[in-house]
């Protein structure tokens, strides 16, 4: 039977993952195809089990699915463990669904080369900066520090993890030339959000790494902001492809060529 995909949620129709895999299915002259399925809130156990049941080789689940998918796999793995959260399922050869998390560990790729001795500013405590501290730490990092406008909801998500030291915003700003990544996590910056800054950059270390998760727009304000500077910027795109691709090796046992993917998304987004 031809392989096939598909990625989950609701809504989904502004989903890139179908473009960006049914790209690399071409390029690699896999025969497979890669779908996007729009799930009702009631329906998910039924989805997931038409998805079994119609012999889905592994799928993506997006907004509002990652944690609610939990219940009805068989395992996650440990990059879903820590944060409950799961994007990507895959088949194994006896027939078990495996849950995994590739978004934290797509953002870390998406960032090119940095040592694990290099000091991170993480702002925000959401979700998103959940699934990435928790990539970094996997991954060997250990000195993370989190900066966030609520201190209770940053402490809980250092306690949760294990990992981490809280600083408020105002802290995080004035000592800034500390830090060789900043990574911006809150949904500042994104369209149709306030558009002012978590914190200024003017302390910012020479030659540091600025990212936003953010990829629509594709340049935010916040990195706007940091090209008056002499450092590094990254948006969001990134992210969002290395945890494609990630997917992908998974399921298909080979990275594909994301540097491509990343130029052509951001035409298609510019
Ligand atoms: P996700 O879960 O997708 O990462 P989220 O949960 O909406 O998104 O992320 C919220 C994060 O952005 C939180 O860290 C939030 O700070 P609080 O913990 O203080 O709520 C931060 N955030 C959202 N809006 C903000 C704003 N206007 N200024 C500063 N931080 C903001």
């Amino acid at each position: 039977m031809k392989k096939w995909f598909a990625v989950i949620g609701n809504p989904i129709s502004h989903s890139l993952s179908p473009f960006m895999h049914e790209k690399w299915l071409r390029e690699l002259e896999i025969d497979a195809s890669y779908i996007p399925i729009h799930v009702e809130e009631n329906n998910l156990e039924e989805a997931i089990r038409g998805l079994k049941i119609l012999g889905c080789s592994g799928w993506n689940v997006t907004v509002p699915y990652k944690e609610a998918i939990i219940p009805f796999l068989d395992d996650i793995d440990e990059s879903a463990k820590g944060i409950g959260a799961v994007n990507t399922v895959v088949k194994t050869k006896d027939n078990r669904f495996i849950g995994y998390n590739t978004d934290g560990l797509g953002f870390i790729k998406s960032l090119g080369s940095i040592n694990l001795e290099d000091n991170i500013l993480m702002i925000g405590a959401g979700g998103a900066a959940r699934g990435i501290v928790s990539a970094f730490k996997q991954a060997g990092f250990t000195n993370i520090t989190i900066a966030n406008r609520t201190a209770e909801n940053a402490e809980k998500m250092i306690n949760d993890l294990n990992i981490g030291l809280f600083i408020p915003l105002k802290e995080a700003e004035s000592q800034l030339n500390m830090f060789d990544v900043v990574v911006q996590t809150t949904p500042q910056g994104m369209k149709n959000q306030v558009n002012t800054l978590p914190i200024q950059l003017n302390k910012i270390k020479e030659h540091a790494i600025v990212a936003d998760i953010v990829y629509n727009p594709l340049v935010t304000p916040f990195l706007e902001e940091a090209t008056k500077y002499n450092v590094q910027t990254i948006n969001g795109l990134g992210m969002l492809v290395h945890q494609g691709a990630i997917a992908f090796s998974y399921w298909n046992g080979i990275y594909p060529n994301s540097d491509d993917m990343i130029v052509r998304l951001t035409e298609h987004l510019g």
